[in-house]
């Protein structure tokens, strides 16, 4: 997500500077004018505007600290990785620690959308941040909604991504059902197709699936990851989440099997004992 979301900034002729851990996968941005830093700190340095794009909050609270030495008051921070509820409040601490302005902007929307700058940016914070974040949520998104106070932002982001994951766990076990009751799982997609249970993502879902073409666009780690911080977000508003729990249960088999790299989709293999074999 960070590299076309990096590609994204630069092509709309702002001045950016990325960091990657793995340097060599932020280097084609600088065929697109922006910069690779060789640290965090040298990467923030002089920016009005951070942004964060990582796996999960440990990942960003890392980067964020490394970045210290770069970091100056007044800098607006926008973190737009899935974090979580709980992670949400110990990087806003962090924020506060450098003086920074933490807009908490996760965002909708799969790879394909981050390339095509289409994300729906999922905004809270203080209305102060605004006016620099307009061109960066402009050239990422098609759509920012400003929630309120940092976190609301985490906290619809858990309710929307629960509904993907589910969803792709639902498509999956319809398939994988009708494979194994020896009918060929193209036959679900013809009968649904058209009807009034289709969908975008159903057709996306299955043709994945059916063409066995598992190139991740969110993979199956990041969405167990995800699962298990929407159940945290449910326990702790006293929401019981079944579906969510079982969907996570089949992205572990599927990690298990060896998917984990794999478009979510591969949940797929869950269904079936070589899910456990790779
Ligand atoms: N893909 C989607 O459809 C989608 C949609 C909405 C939101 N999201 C969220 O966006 C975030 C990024 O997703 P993604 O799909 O881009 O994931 P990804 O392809 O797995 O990339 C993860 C990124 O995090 C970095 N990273 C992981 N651990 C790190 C650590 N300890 N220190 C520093 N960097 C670390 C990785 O660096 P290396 O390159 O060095 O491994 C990589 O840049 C996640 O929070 C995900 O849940 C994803």
């Amino acid at each position: 997500m960070g590299l076309p979301m990096g590609r994204n900034l630069a092509r709309a002729g702002m001045r950016v500077t990325a960091w990657n851990r793995t340097r060599d996968k932020a280097l084609p941005l600088e065929a697109d004018g922006a910069a690779v830093a060789h640290s965090p700190a040298e990467a923030v340095e002089g920016a009005d505007v951070v942004v964060t794009m990582l796996s999960d909050g440990d990942a960003v609270h890392e980067a964020v600290t490394a970045a210290a030495p770069g970091l100056r008051a007044g800098q607006v921070w926008a973190q737009m990785s899935t974090v979580g509820v709980a992670a949400v409040d110990r990087l806003s601490a962090l924020a506060a620690e450098h003086g920074l302005t933490f807009v908490d902007a996760p965002v909708q929307g799969t790879r394909q959308p981050a390339e095509q700058g289409t994300l729906v940016i999922l905004a809270s914070g203080p209305s102060s941040a605004r006016e620099a974040l307009e061109p960066v949520f402009g050239a990422l998104g098609q759509r920012t909604l400003w929630l309120g106070d940092a976190g609301a932002g985490t906290r619809l982001k858990m309710a929307t991504v629960s509904y993907g994951i589910s969803l792709t766990a639902v498509v999956a076990e319809a398939l994988s059902l009708a494979r194994g009751l020896g009918l060929d799982p193209d036959l679900v997609r013809q009968v649904i197709g058209g009807g009034p249970m289709d969908s975008a993502y159903f057709q996306a879902k299955a043709a994945a699936i059916l063409s066995g073409d598992f190139a991740p666009s969110f993979t199956v780690r990041n969405a167990e990851k995800d699962t298990r911080l929407i159940r945290e977000a449910g326990e702790g508003a006293g929401v019981r989440l079944d579906v969510v729990a079982a969907a996570g249960e089949r992205l572990r088999r599927a990690e298990a099997g060896g998917h984990g790299d794999e478009d979510m989709a591969a949940t797929y293999f869950a269904s079936f004992d070589e899910a456990h074999s790779g």
